[in-house]
């Protein structure tokens, strides 16, 4: 029996309200509570927005107790095995799958918006040499609203779509500049003849001296892990771009502070954390020791790359990645401790009550790294990775939400400061 509505009761103020019920095409039913405050006087509490849905969209589907993606319907599984991330970015932007026409053009238009403003090159070098990558992709991503605020009219639909086209484009360039400016290398600028994911390649290793050659396996690793990372429905930083751009702030703010957002250890920030914790404990032995460390309430230590807001099953992103690590490792003829390393830690992890109870299972960020290590990606740039790839995302979310009406995001809060008291004067105080 479906309910159409949910009845609240208040029965010492003998007052009750009747909710609607929204369904979707898929997931939870849910109950629109806006008539809660104003019949009941009451707010809703719900730190970390855990049992509370934001907006409604029709770009990414998760079951979290099934382990199920989907992006506009199609699953990751399909996608992973038969897409490549520009078809992808398509399908999330536009809703469909591009007939070849279609993705040839999406293709060239995004081949050339790669190049950047001389300009943020020179930005980029003003950074320390050592400046952590995110910190220079928030900056400069921010800064792009410099060069096209002026000339960017967000009422107009086409202009939306070219800003997000820009974006999608421009941040493989932005991303492998602040790489090469922490190598000391100069700029390479991006070659239209190549394609995404071996453009970005070539801009991250290619040196002036010697010709660079794309590695095959290298580029089709990074499609895989770019259309696994591409968008998943409202996570932290999604939510971060639908606040901002509810305020009207323009694209590139909106994205900016979705990358801020996403450098978390608790959410992107997360597949570096991996590696810096497989490095910490270095061997297999010392895996219980740490499973006892995340266990106890009483030390801050996490699995990281473990447990997920929405997945209580596995990650179904972790499962395909998991997988793709065994397959690069061996096309390039490359050899990995930390998989091992990796591999019996999930093993202890999933064979412990704990973490078979709390439901924490690997998540897209627990293998990832290994990947990016295997294709010479060093560790400050993996969340940067994520970041690459997200944009899709973002962009796609951003372009939902201004194309309805949109209230401004403004949660409230439970006070619980000092209720009104009198100024006192400096020398009566003490
Ligand atoms: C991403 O939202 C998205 O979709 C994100 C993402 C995306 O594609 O955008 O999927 C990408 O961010 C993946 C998550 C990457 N983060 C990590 O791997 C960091 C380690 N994981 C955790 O910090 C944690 O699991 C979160 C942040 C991912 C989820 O946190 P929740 O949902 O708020 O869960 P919680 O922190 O309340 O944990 C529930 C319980 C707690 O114990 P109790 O308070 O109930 O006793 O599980 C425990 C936690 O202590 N727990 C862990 C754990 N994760 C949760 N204990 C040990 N190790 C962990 N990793």
């Amino acid at each position: 029996m479906l309910s159409k509505n949910v009845v609240i009761t208040d029965e010492a103020a003998g007052k009750h309200v009747e909710l609607p019920v929204i369904r979707g095409t898929e997931g939870e039913p849910t109950l629109d509570i806006k008539a809660v405050p104003s019949t009941l006087g009451y707010f809703t509490y719900d730190p970390g927005y855990a049992a509370t849905a934001s907006c409604t969209s029709e770009i990414t589907f998760i079951d979290g107790n099934k382990g199920i993606l989907r992006y506009r319907g199609y699953p990751i599984e399909q996608l992973a095995e038969r897409s490549t991330f520009v078809e992808v970015a398509y399908l999330l932007l536009f809703g469909e799958l591009p007939i070849e026409e279609q993705l040839n053009q999406f293709r060239d238009e995004l081949t050339y918006h790669t190049m950047i403003h001389e300009r943020l090159n020179h930005f980029i070098s003003g950074f320390h040499y050592d400046a952590h990558p995110m910190a220079m992709m928030a900056g400069v991503v921010g800064s792009l609203a410099a060069f096209y605020h002026n000339r960017l009219d967000m009422e107009n639909p086409e202009e939306r779509v070219l800003s997000a086209k820009r974006m999608i484009a421009k941040m493989p360039t932005i991303a492998a500049a602040c790489y090469r400016h922490h190598m000391g290398w100069p700029i390479a600028y991006p070659r239209n003849r190549l394609r995404f994911c071996e453009r970005f390649l070539d801009m991250m290793f290619s040196v002036p001296s010697e010709q660079y050659m794309v590695s095959e396996v290298a580029a089709r690793a990074l499609d895989l892990l770019f259309i696994l990372h591409a968008d998943h429905e409202q996570n932290a930083s999604t939510s971060t771009v639908r606040l901002v751009g509810s305020t009207g702030a323009n694209p590139y703010a909106c994205v900016a502070a979705g990358i801020s957002a996403l450098w978390g250890p608790a959410h992107g920030g997360a597949n570096e954390a991996v590696l810096a914790m497989l490095d910490e404990i270095g061997s297999v032995g010392n895996v219980p020791h740490f499973i006892d460390r995340a266990k106890d309430k009483n030390d801050p230590f996490r699995l990281m790359g473990f447990g997920h807001r929405v997945y209580k099953n596995y990650d179904p992103r972790a499962a395909i990645i998991r997988q793709a690590c065994y397959e690069v490792l061996d096309e390039l003829g490359k050899d990995d401790p930390m998989m091992d390393l990796a591999m019996e830690l999930e093993r202890i992890a999933l064979e412990d009550d704990f973490f078979v109870e709390k439901k924490l299972y690997p998540n897209v960020d627990f293998y990832s790294g290994i990947i990016y290590k295997a294709l010479g990606i060093p560790v400050s740039m993996f969340t940067v990775m994520f970041a690459i790839a997200r944009t899709v995302g973002w962009v796609s979310q951003w372009i939902e939400q201004s194309e309805t009406p949109t209230k401004i995001g403004r949660p409230r809060q439970v006070y619980r400061g000092p209720q009104e008291r009198k100024y006192k004067a400096l020398h009566r105080r003490g």
